[in-house]
């Protein structure tokens, strides 16, 4: 993992390594994937400044998310059949994530179930709720989060239609899945991934195998999921999730200002500024366009997290630059999942903490508390 000496290489390594179909699920966007490219060109346009001759040699990259402490203001964003990445992938991103001090977000389509991961970690991690139709099976999932002493409840509020994604399509990552001869010969060229994923605990979508009358393969709880987005989720949806959790609860795929105030009066502990990186609306402003507006409006009455487009400790500093209180990582991390399992995105994370204390330095900042707008370049 040495040579691996940045978030490119984990990418290309992840590349080589899982099938394309898998690969591809996670790099795309949706539709002309406008939204997508904006979110990193309009992070890299954020220049920062340089500064010189300033003592940073007692400097901290360490953090304070949702009042828990964290090694740097990063945390793990929920992703999806994680565990098609790497055998047991949601499990081995977990360890990596509270080896390394930060929080790990467990998604309601992952391949471990909420009880595998709690299992197998020592500490509480978020989960990530998704409303479905079916409420009294939402009802369950919150329970089975708080049996399992999940420390946040993250209810993703940008997915009542899906965005399409044409590689997708093309890949036959449709629901029922379509597995085709070439994706078959594809997984034929990839054994490591192979055996890994044999060897898994799971090869379907461990939070909902058993628990919908009786079914637990792929092809009917993937057709079972497609008919349960809901077009009908309102605020009122929120008020019912916020009176049935009683922990920390943040709201996620917030884009617009008006949206932000609305969910500052659900009494969430936070929201994630978030256009799901850029799969759902395209055409969206990219996240960190979305970002200081937001700040602005409600950033002294809950805690802003932002995601969409970090892949360098220069761009956690850009977004906390502009008023994040901390960053989420979604293909990052798994980029390096797909790389190496557990040292890969231990990996990842490492790269972005290293970047982001040399950037501390560079721009003479010592802590974290002290990265605000006086960091970036006029230009
Ligand atoms: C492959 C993939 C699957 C995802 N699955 C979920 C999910 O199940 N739930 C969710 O709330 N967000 C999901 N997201 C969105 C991420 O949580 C996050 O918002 C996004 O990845 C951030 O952008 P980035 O990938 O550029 O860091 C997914 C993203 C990707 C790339």
């Amino acid at each position: 993992m040495r040579t691996m000496t940045c978030i490119e290489d984990l990418r290309q390594a992840a590349r080589r390594q899982v099938p394309r179909a898998f690969f591809d699920y996670v790099e795309s966007g949706s539709y002309a994937e406008q939204t997508l490219n904006a979110n990193r060109a309009d992070l890299e346009a954020v220049k920062l400044r340089q500064r010189i001759l300033v003592d940073v040699s007692h400097r901290s990259t360490r953090a304070t998310i949702l009042g828990e402490p964290a090694s740097l203001p990063l945390a793990l964003a929920p992703v999806g059949l994680c565990g098609m990445q790497h055998g047991d992938g949601e499990i081995l991103a977990c360890r990596a994530a509270q080896e390394a001090d930060i929080p790990f977000c467990l998604s309601t389509m992952s391949i471990c179930s909420i009880e595998d991961v709690a299992a197998a970690v020592d500490k509480p991690f978020w989960f990530q709720l998704y409303v479905m139709k079916d409420r009294g099976f939402v009802r369950a999932l919150i329970e089975r989060a708080a049996a399992a002493k999940c420390s946040a409840l993250l209810l993703t509020v940008d997915l009542q239609v899906l965005g399409q994604r044409h590689r997708d399509i093309k890949n036959g990552m449709t629901i029922p899945p379509e597995l085709r001869i070439r994706n078959f010969i594809d997984i034929a060229s990839k054994p490591r991934w192979a055996l890994g994923i044999a060897r898994a605990k799971r090869r379907t979508f461990g939070n909902l195998a058993g628990h919908i009358g009786g079914m637990d393969d792929v092809n009917s709880l993937s057709q079972w999921v497609a008919g349960q987005f809901d077009e009908t989720l309102s605020w009122k949806d929120v008020e019912w999730i916020a009176s049935l959790w009683r922990g920390k609860l943040i709201l996620k795929g917030i884009l617009d200002v008006e949206d932000a105030r609305t969910a500052v009066k659900t009494g969430a502990a936070a929201l994630v500024v978030s256009n799901h990186g850029g799969r759902q609306l395209d055409g969206a402003p990219s996240s960190i366009a979305a970002l200081p507006p937001i700040v602005e409006a409600v950033g002294s009455s809950i805690e802003v997290l932002f995601d969409g487009g970090v892949r360098s400790g220069q761009d956690i500093m850009r977004a906390i630059a502009l008023g994040a209180r901390a960053c989420l990582s979604g293909r990052a991390y798994i980029y390096g999942l797909g790389a190496g399992g557990q040292a890969g995105v231990a990996r990842a994370i490492e790269i972005m903490k290293n970047e982001l204390s040399v950037s501390m330095a560079l721009t003479g900042v010592t802590g974290i508390d002290k990265i605000d707008r006086s960091v970036i370049a006029a230009v």
